[in-house]
C-alpha cells in the first residue's frame, strides 16, 4: 500500500476545520490566512481538495474556475511533515482532473516550486501580469518583477 492510500481525501468545505486549514497554511508556510478569508475563497472555489492522515489535516488546495475557459489552483499546502512523499503531486493531480475541460489551468509557483510544478506538466507563461494589492511585498518575495 502506497503512503497515499492512508489518507483521506475529500472536496467539501464543511468536511474540514477552517482554524486548522489556517494553522497548515501557517505551518507550510504559505502565509497568515485567517479562518474568515479562507472561508469566502474556499467558498467561492469551484473544486475543493483536501487531506487528512487520521485527524489531521496534512494537505489542502482549491481552484476557482468559470466552467469551460480558465481555472486558477491556488493556495496547495503540504504539512511540513508530511512533504516529500508525493501529496503535493497527489493534491495537484487531483485538482487537474476536476479542473479537465478548461482551456487553461493557471497557477503561480512560490518562488523555488517551479520545479515541482513543471513537473507535474505546467509551462511557464510567457506574458502573465497582475495587480497585487501590496506590490512592493510581492516584489520582496520574489513573485512580482520590479518595473523599471
Ligand atoms: C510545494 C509542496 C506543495 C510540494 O508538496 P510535497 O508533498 O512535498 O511534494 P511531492 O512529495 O509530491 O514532490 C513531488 C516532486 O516535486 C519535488 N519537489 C517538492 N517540493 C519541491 C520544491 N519546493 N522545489 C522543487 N521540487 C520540489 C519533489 O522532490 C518530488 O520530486 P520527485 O518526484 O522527482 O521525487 C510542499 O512542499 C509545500 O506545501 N510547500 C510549502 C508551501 C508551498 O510552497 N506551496 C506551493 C505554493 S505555489
Amino acid at each position: 500500500m502506497s503512503a497515499l492510500e492512508n489518507h483521506t481525501w475529500s472536496h467539501r468545505l464543511d468536511e474540514v476545520d477552517l482554524e486548522e486549514l489556517s494553522r497548515l497554511y501557517l505551518l507550510a508556510p504559505l502565509g497568515d490566512k485567517p479562518p474568515e478569508a479562507l472561508a469566502t475563497v474556499f467558498g467561492n472555489s469551484r473544486y475543493l481538495c483536501f487531506v487528512h492522515a487520521g485527524d489531521v489535516l496534512v494537505g489542502a488546495g482549491r481552484v476557482l474556475a468559470d466552467g469551460a475557459d480558465c481555472a486558477y489552483i491556488a493556495d496547495v499546502a503540504v504539512h511540513p511533515e508530511h512533504q516529500g512523499h508525493g501529496l503535493g503531486s497527489g493534491i495537484i493531480r487531483k485538482l487537474v482532473e476536476l479542473a479537465a475541460g478548461h482551456k487553461k489551468i493557471i497557477l503561480y509557483a512560490a518562488p523555488g516550486t517551479e520545479a515541482f510544478y513543471r513537473g507535474l506538466g505546467f509551462r511557464h507563461m510567457n506574458t502573465a501580469m497582475a495587480i497585487w494589492s501590496d506590490p512592493q511585498r510581492a516584489v520582496d518575495i520574489g513573485l512580482l518583477r520590479p518595473e523599471d
